[in-house]
């Protein structure tokens, strides 16, 4: 089994679409039993919420299901996920500062070629929700692959 966390601010906005995006690459692949995925916020203004509208209207207008309440990261996530995978470069410098293992944490734009180490911008503040959603679908897809690139079984 390998765990991936996805990791912002919030929790609302960008890490519960990439959590909702890759689960549904996931079970196309026919990875679904193999693989978990979950989403949590640095901090924790949006425990117990919903995802933000517009990113429950973009899931919903690909027919890709989100279930998803909001959620601050834990420190037991920085040990038992195998991939914690953040959404910009604040959220990264936070995983590390609370202690998680640099081999675990990446960004998402990492699994895109050309853009590595750049950031999902925030729709929270930009209220581009589409846009976002390209970059989030992109970066699954990549994270997907890197990962079914590196099993050994
Ligand atoms: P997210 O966006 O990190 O993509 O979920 C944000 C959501 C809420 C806030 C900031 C960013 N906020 O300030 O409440």
């Amino acid at each position: 089994m390998v765990r991936v966390l996805f990791v912002c601010l919030g929790n609302i906005c960008r890490s519960p679409m990439a959590e909702a995006i890759f689960a549904h690459h996931a079970a196309a692949a026919g990875l679904g039993a193999e693989l978990t995925q979950d989403s949590a916020g640095t901090s924790s203004w949006h425990v117990g919420e919903e995802p933000h509208p517009g990113t429950r209207k973009a899931l919903k207008q690909r027919g890709i299901a989100c279930s998803h309440l909001g959620r601050a990261v834990a420190p037991d996530d920085l040990t038992t996920q195998d991939y914690l995978v953040a959404m910009d470069a604040a959220n990264k410098a936070e995983l590390l500062r609370m202690g998680a293992d640099a081999a675990r944490v990446s960004m998402l734009m990492d699994y895109v070629p050309g853009m590595a180490g750049e950031d999902v911008p925030d729709p929270y503040y930009t209220g581009d929700f589409e846009h976002v959603y390209t970059l989030v679908d992109a970066g699954c897809r990549g994270l997907l692959a890197h990962i079914r690139a590196g099993r050994t079984t």
